[in-house]
């Protein structure tokens, strides 16, 4: 297909103005096992939910078979916490300017997969098990993601009904 010359071209990795963009250590302090791969629909951020709210398509975990006894009992669980990898993020904001607020916010103060250890996490609801494939809900990752981690989600001590983000909730206040 021949690319519409008019249509936006976006460079996901670019800095924007008021970016703030920081030298990271020589060397890392840890080391990580990918345990497995998420697998879903989107090939492309710009095709990618924003955040794990945003779709009801499912996806499926791939865990790598050598973990399957540590899978004992995850099928009793309605809701999972998924921690994954964003391996096409960059890793050296500090403060970055979301595409929809155009003001600078510390790296810390947003769920951007821009930040010095890329991690994500998502609370996902649990559909099926069989074998070392996990079938999910709400997930907003790119296909082939690594997955760093699966815990049960306790809504007793997970769930905090009021908790708030101050800027985001004031950004349209004058
Ligand atoms: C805003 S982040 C939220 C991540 C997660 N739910 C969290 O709160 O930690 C979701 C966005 O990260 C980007 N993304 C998804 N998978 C990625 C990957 N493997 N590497 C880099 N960026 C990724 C996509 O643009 C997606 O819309």
């Amino acid at each position: 297909m021949t690319p519409d010359p008019k249509a936006e071209t976006i460079d996901w990795f670019a800095a924007r103005p008021g970016e703030v963009a920081v030298d990271l250590p020589a060397q890392f302090d840890a080391g990580l096992y990918f345990i497995g791969r998420i697998r879903t629909p989107w090939t492309k951020r710009e095709d990618c939910p924003k955040n794990a709210g945003e779709s009801d398509a499912v996806c499926t975990i791939e865990v790598d078979p050598r973990y399957a006894k540590a899978l004992d009992k995850v099928e009793t669980c309605t809701h999972l916490i998924i921690l994954y990898w964003m391996d096409r993020a960059r890793r050296d904001l500090v403060v970055q300017t979301p595409r929809h607020y155009g003001e600078g916010r510390g790296s810390f103060a947003l769920r951007s997969p821009v930040r010095p250890n890329p991690i994500a996490l998502s609370v996902v609801q649990l559909l099926k098990v069989e074998g070392t494939t996990l079938s999910v809900k709400n997930i907003d990752c790119l296909d082939n993601t690594p997955l760093l981690d699966i815990k049960p989600y306790f809504a007793s001590v997970d769930s905090k009904p009021d908790a708030q983000v101050g800027w985001h909730r004031d950004r349209n206040k004058g």
